[in-house]
């Protein structure tokens, strides 16, 4: 019997703190009828000041570990996607694995910024398929409002904090169970078109997010299109198949728009974004963790994930939950 990746179950978290449009409206130039026309955000959640990416990461996998009771110790791998790691080093994986009393295990952080969560599902499901991992922890957990310039109008309404997960598991299964396929790609040649102006090895700090965003919408809803499509060639089937869409929460616009593009039916697209906002590699765990608890996505249901963020970085994957 082949080797595949079972989601077995998931997690989340969201900081207490809600930041509404109003209230944004106090800090910056905007309105609540600007950023919900433009972007379908209502509100998002933001940490607190002494409250950093592991915390949040912390939280949503230990929801992720009794979701599935199973003990700590009974995890092998821990996946990290973040922009907004705590520190530089070490990962904000090794500090999960502390925190949650893992044993020795691999565990390692991946930045593909908004498409990290689909880069990490890939990452472990690859581990789990070569035989060398049985149970992953795969996060994503981002602190965007540690990045954001809020005297920046264009960016700081639109993004958010969280963190999601899901834990992986192998399991002899027929074909057609469990993670069925996974598609990423990158192209270093739109890297100005969504960064932030400061790191490390340049100005010594993290700097803040930077974006076309005309640009981006353009190309988000293209190449996610891209995505979905090289993710239903390789399973030969079509939109109407896939129970659900779960798409990165980035913006209403672009999600109608890359749903239209499918011909799917908004009624079987999953979106969190208006009280989520945009929490990058957070976002697409965030929601089906949301979607699942309350109900909507079943067992033995066919989802689909779909991301793209800075980089340019793309990707889906097609799972049978
Ligand atoms: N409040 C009020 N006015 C604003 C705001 C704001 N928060 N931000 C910009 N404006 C103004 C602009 O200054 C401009 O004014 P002007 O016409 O006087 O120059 C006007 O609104 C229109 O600005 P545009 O940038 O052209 O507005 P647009 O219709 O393109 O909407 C938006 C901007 C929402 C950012 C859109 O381009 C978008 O959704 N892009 C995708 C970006 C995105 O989602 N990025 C997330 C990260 S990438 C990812 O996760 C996929």
């Amino acid at each position: 019997m082949p080797i595949s990746s079972h989601i077995i179950s998931s997690g989340s978290y969201l900081p207490e703190k809600i930041m509404t449009n109003n209230d944004l409206a106090e800090i910056v130039d905007t309105s609540d009828e600007w950023i919900f026309k433009r972007s379908g955000i209502k509100s998002r959640h933001i940490a607190a000041d002494k409250q950093s990416t592991s915390d949040m990461a912390i939280c949503a996998a230990r929801n992720a570990i009794a979701d599935a009771g199973i003990n700590a110790s009974d995890v092998d791998g821990i996946i990290v996607a973040t922009t907004t790691p705590d520190q530089t080093f070490p990962s904000v994986a090794v500090s999960v694995q502390a925190a949650l009393g893992v044993p020795t295990c691999i565990a390692f952080d991946v930045q593909a910024v908004c498409t990290g969560f689909v880069y990490g599902l890939a990452v472990a499901d690859n581990f789990i398929k070569a035989r060398q991992l049985k149970r992953v922890l795969v996060i994503g957990a981002e602190k965007m409002s540690s990045i954001l310039d809020w005297s920046d109008r264009t960016t700081c309404v639109l993004f958010g904090d969280g963190a999601g997960a899901v834990i992986l598991e192998a399991r002899e299964s027929a074909k057609g169970q469990g993670i069925l396929s996974t598609h990423l790609y990158a192209d270093g040649n739109m890297r100005d078109m969504l960064y932030t102006n400061g790191g490390v090895s340049t100005t010594g700090t993290s700097g803040h997010i930077v974006m076309q965003g005309r640009e981006v919408f353009k190309h988000a809803v293209n190449l996610m299109a891209e995505a979905v499509n090289a993710a239903l060639d390789a399973n030969n089937i079509t939109a109407d198949e896939i129970d659900w869409l779960v798409p990165h929460q980035a913006n209403l616009r672009i999600i109608e728009s890359t749903a239209k593009k499918l011909s799917m039916p908004m009624e079987r697209v999953i979106v969190t974004v208006q009280h989520h906002g945009n929490t990058s590699a957070a976002s697409i765990p965030l929601a089906f963790d949301e979607a699942r608890k309350s109900g909507k996505i079943k067992d033995g249901e066919l989802v689909l994930f779909e991301a793209l963020g800075g980089g340019l970085t793309w990707g889906s994957a097609l799972v049978r939950v």
